[in-house]
């Protein structure tokens, strides 16, 4: 069995983004457009395709539907908690090492840097810059009015912010990407544009020994939801992997009974936690 870990990303990641139509995409738009500036500012291929897969992650540590909604105010009310999470829940996992320490640091702002750099161990990269831009940019953008007319309004308010909110050089290269119109179509279609941003990446193949950390990875997230299910993912793994055996199931139908086990409630990642926890559910 081999198995995409940019697949299994991007999966993760729509399904994530369905809990509400408000956030539909989100993350895709904030990929394609962090993709766009750090291509501008000529990142390396290995740099891009980091930036691009974090971010298509980069808000998996906002648990509550609430959290998730107050993250689309442009002037947003402490970030701090989903971007700790986010970093703790992936960088366990040695692949995405990188993205979380990036998405530790995707909600501070330039004018931040110098309350961080006092202390040596918070060296924030570029790339948490770029992301943060690139994700007050989708912020910004009403989905419910045609994209081209807000274009220019947008451009303004993210230049406007210049060595304050955000860093000079990032602003520079939006700027420049942003100028054909094709960029702000781009953002609408989302879905086009990002298949052609994702043959450029460096994915990983997972084979059958690399996939159970993977799916370790996809677990905790799910079950990170509720403090009820924990550890249930991984629980039902083991027992459905156990009872395979049992049952006689040679060892790769019993793999893919522990990889069910631990993906079987992916659905819970699009249903608010304010639901998952109502009480007397
Ligand atoms: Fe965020
Ligand atoms: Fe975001």
């Amino acid at each position: 069995m081999k198995v995409s870990l940019l697949d299994l990303i991007i999966s993760l990641s729509d399904v994530m983004d369905m809990i509400s139509p408000a956030l539909n995409g989100h993350h895709r738009r904030v990929a394609h457009v962090s993709y766009m500036i750090g291509q501008k500012m000529g990142l390396t291929t290995e740099r891009l395709s980091n930036l691009f897969i974090t971010a298509l992650l980069h808000d998996c540590g906002g648990i509550s539907l609430k959290e998730r909604l107050d993250a689309l105010q442009f002037d947003i009310i402490n970030p701090f908690i989903h971007s700790e999470i986010g970093y703790r829940l992936l960088s366990g996992y040695e692949p995405l090492k990188i993205p979380a320490l990036i998405i530790r640091y995707h909600h501070v702002y330039w004018n931040e840097t110098s309350r961080y750099a006092a202390k040596k161990e918070y060296d924030i990269p570029l790339e948490s810059y770029i992301l943060n831009l690139s994700d007050r940019v989708d912020v910004l953008v009403n989905k419910k009015s045609e994209i081209i007319g807000q274009s220019m309004y947008i451009k303004e308010k993210i230049i406007s912010e210049s060595g304050k909110k955000f860093m000079p050089d990032v602003v520079d290269a939006f700027a420049e990407v942003s100028k054909p119109i094709s960029f702000w179509l781009d953002i609408i279609n989302v879905e086009k544009s990002c298949i052609i941003q994702e043959n450029n990446i460096e994915d990983t193949i997972l084979d059958e020994n690399s996939i159970f950390s993977a799916m370790e990875l996809i677990r905790r997230i799910i079950d990170f939801r509720s403090g009820f299910t924990a550890t249930h993912s991984s629980g039902v793994a083991s027992v459905a992997e156990q009872i395979g055996k049992c049952a006689g199931l040679g060892k790769g139908e019993q793999n893919k009974l522990k990889i069910a086990g631990c993906l079987h409630d992916l659905g819970k990642l699009a249903a608010p936690v304010e639901i998952l926890e109502k009480p007397g559910k």
